[in-house]
């Protein structure tokens, strides 16, 4: 019998199934952005907690210079599989993988660094929040105030309106899409561009909402009828060298009830309301932009005009 956690887990989509993992680890972009933060991050004889640890990759990262990584899943599939894998991998002895939830589990000794990726873009779906809240409460309670280093150590989201192409061979269906980064995307035109909405920093108390009503200054004419929304993760900081190890989310594009015709030059608003781990459908359904200042005195539908398709 599920317990509620367990079925809301089965629902959002928490338990990524075993071939998920697949494309996690064909996912050079975030590989290579842990690989490096964790090389980075883990010196020699440190003691490391992953949670959330899937196939156990990001444990085995930090096990080439930890002394010792617990790694735990909620998943007994992934367990399994990450046993038999550190089995496999050359000091995959120094990872523990745990069966466990990562909402209850402690290690029995103080850690450096908290490893943790349960990160969809805008945080969305998953319990990256939540969980590392929860852990730090606990945390401190039986080891007292100074906590380990997370990775990543914080976020930043934003938000972009769109012109978004929505025609599939001839089929128009304004739904949500997930882009690569760092490519062109001829489908989208970018009329504005990106806002930060929210910074977490771990280190810092964490609220679970994201309440957001903001300004775009309009760069060329277009229907704003997509947002997309743009997650980075600070996965270390590098003091030395005063950089960051960053890991930049898929782009999330969802397409708005209502869109609006704006023009150069106009201010768009946009607003929107979430909260962390929530659906992708409970963002979406709060989106709204609307023109509150014209360029031109001949441009624009009044803000509340909707107009119903791609132009
Ligand atoms: C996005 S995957 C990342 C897996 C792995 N760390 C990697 O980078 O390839 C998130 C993992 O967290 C696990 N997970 C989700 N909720 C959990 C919980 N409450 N406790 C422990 N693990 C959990 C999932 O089963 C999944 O394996």
């Amino acid at each position: 019998m599920l317990n509620e956690r367990e079925i809301e887990s089965c629902y959002l989509g928490q338990f990524i199934p075993v071939h998920y993992h697949h494309n996690m680890l064909m996912d050079n972009n975030r590989m290579h952005s842990f690989k490096s933060a964790i090389a980075h991050a883990v010196k020699p004889g440190m003691k490391v907690l992953e949670l959330g640890g899937g196939t156990g990759v990001l444990s085995w990262f930090a096990a080439a210079n930890a002394a010792k990584v617990y790694c735990v899943e909620f998943n007994p599939d992934m367990v399994q599989e990450a046993r038999k894998f550190m089995a496999i991998n050359e000091n995959g002895d120094r990872v523990e993988v745990i069966h466990a939830d990562a909402f209850e589990y402690l290690p029995p000794e103080p850690v450096d660094i908290v490893i943790c990726e349960m990160i969809h873009v805008a945080m969305l779906r998953e319990k990256q929040v939540e969980v590392i809240e929860s852990f730090k409460r606990r945390y401190r309670q039986k080891f007292g105030d100074k906590l380990p280093v997370f990775m990543p150590e914080a976020v930043l989201m934003a938000a972009q309106p769109l012109q978004q192409e929505y025609d599939f061979e001839g089929f128009y269906a304004p739904i949500v899409q997930f882009q690569e980064t760092a490519v062109v995307h001829n489908n989208s035109a970018e009329l504005a561009q990106p806002a930060v909405y929210a910074v977490i920093d771990f280190t810092q108390p964490n609220g679970m909402s994201y309440a957001w009503q903001g300004k775009f200054v309009v760069e060329r004419d277009g229907t704003v009828n997509a947002m997309r929304f743009i997650t980075k993760n600070i996965l270390s900081v590098v003091e030395e060298r005063a950089t960051t190890i960053d890991w930049l989310n898929h782009y999330m594009v969802l397409p708005l009830a209502r869109p609006v015709r704006a023009r150069a030059g106009d201010v768009l608003e946009v607003s929107f309301a979430y909260r962390a781990g929530g659906s992708i459908p409970s963002l979406e359904a709060t989106l709204e932009a609307a023109v509150v200042f014209e360029a031109g005195q001949d441009a624009v539908a009044a803000p509340s005009d909707a107009v119903p398709a791609y132009a």
